[in-house]
């Protein structure tokens, strides 16, 4: 059976060369970082070199880069330690965030005297700058205020200016965190040109390891750990750093920005190819700007489907056993019973939430592959009608 995997905003294949560099330090370097002696230094030695690698893709310093499980870690630490360290009383954020963000502004606004406010969505699905510039404006003291926008959506693709919102952040001298996760190694990134303060990465979305990404925090910040023990990642994470991963990570993100140009090319053209074949299905509708290239990302489409819920949970069931992976709305949501939240605040009277599909795309698509699902949905979809 053919197997096609469209879900590469969940997670992505590893590429060859990242698989190459992770077995090598498996099995010839598995000292403990911190450790004095010579098989510790030969792990420190990779782990520095690859801080430092990473840190010139993004134009950072090493000491700014901190290695943590992932993205959501990543979240946790910089917006809890925000609050705890920087007195930060009120975070500006929005309802299409990722969980790893919202559950855990949520979480501290329930616990700790934190006020959320939230910036509205445009009807494209774009956040409001108008209005995060007014909320801004209304603050008392923002100086204690974290601004915590997505740069790339995980389920719509819309794009933040990230730059233009920094600037912003920083005309006001509010602190500026930006979940990256789902446009490094896809997006090039210069936190010297960009005054963000913290911003996320997770390897996985790139074609790297899971379970490794990093915080990068912004020098002086005054954050402390979240995570407490050892004085590993310069007193900012505790515990025994995963070497292999971090060398995957570093392969992987050397590898991404090495061959951006070309392979956002290729990911283009399966995404319009993807998108021409759409048009001909009756009925489907583009969630949020996802059918723009200009305003969304080139990785990911997301489709409200003329069916019912049911039948839409049957197309799923029926394009997996054609092979075919995708996600319903987000993978996170897979397993739970609420829609997702993201589509539910782009819904409105006139534009009521559909069920709904999100493809992603790698460079490990084919235009064949994506024939082959057009084919799937459009007979599922016209048998269903
Ligand atoms: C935008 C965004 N943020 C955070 C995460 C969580 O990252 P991780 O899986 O590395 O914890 C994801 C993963 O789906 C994501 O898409």
């Amino acid at each position: 059976m053919q197997k096609v995997y469209l879900d590469n905003a969940a997670t992505t294949a590893l590429r060859p060369e990242v698989v190459s560099v992770m077995t090598e330090v498996l099995q010839n370097e598995f000292g403990n970082a911190s450790s004095t002696h010579q098989f510790g230094q030969a792990s420190k030695s990779i782990l520095e070199r690859c801080r430092k690698d990473i840190a010139k893709q993004f134009n950072a310093a090493p000491g700014e880069i901190i290695f943590t499980s992932g993205g959501t870690e990543a979240d946790n630490l910089i917006l809890q330690s925000a609050v705890r360290d920087l007195g930060v009383q009120t975070i500006i954020t929005s309802a299409i965030e990722h969980h790893a963000v919202l559950h855990t502004v949520e979480a501290l606004a329930n616990h700790h005297d934190v006020a959320l406010e939230f910036v509205a969505i445009t009807d494209s699905g774009a956040i409001d700058l108008d209005h995060l510039t007014q909320l801004l404006a209304s603050q008392e003291n923002p100086s204690r205020v974290l601004v915590s926008l997505m740069h790339i959506n995980n389920e719509i693709g819309s794009i933040l200016p990230l730059k233009e919102v920094a600037d912003l952040c920083k005309s006001f001298g509010a602190y500026f965190h930006s979940d990256t996760v789902q446009s490094a190694g896809h997006y090039t990134l210069d936190f010297a040109e960009i005054p963000i303060d913290f911003a996320v990465v997770a390897a996985h979305k790139f074609h790297g390891p899971k379970g490794i990404g990093f915080a990068f925090i912004r020098k002086n910040s005054g954050l402390t750990p979240m995570i407490l023990g050892g004085a590993q990642e310069r007193g900012m994470r505790a515990g025994t750093e995963p070497v292999y991963a971090v060398a995957g990570m570093a392969k992987a993100l050397e590898l991404a920005y090495a061959n951006l140009n070309q392979e956002r090319v290729y990911v283009t053209e399966l995404k319009t190819h993807f998108i021409e074949g759409l048009n001909n299905i009756p009925g489907i509708r583009f969630n949020g700007p996802c059918r723009d290239l200009a305003k969304s990302t080139y990785t990911l489409v997301n489709i409200g489907l003329p069916i019912n819920a049911e039948k839409a949970v049957m197309l799923l069931f029926q394009l997996d056993l054609k092979g075919i992976a995708c996600s319903q709305g987000s993978a996170c949501q897979s397993g739970s019973s609420g829609g997702s939240h993201v589509l539910m605040a782009l819904a409105s009277v006139d534009n009521p939430p559909m069920p709904s599909l999100r493809f992603s795309f790698s460079i490990y698509n084919t235009k064949d592959e994506i024939d082959y699902t057009l084919k799937a949905l459009q007979e599922y979809i016209l048998a269903s009608a």
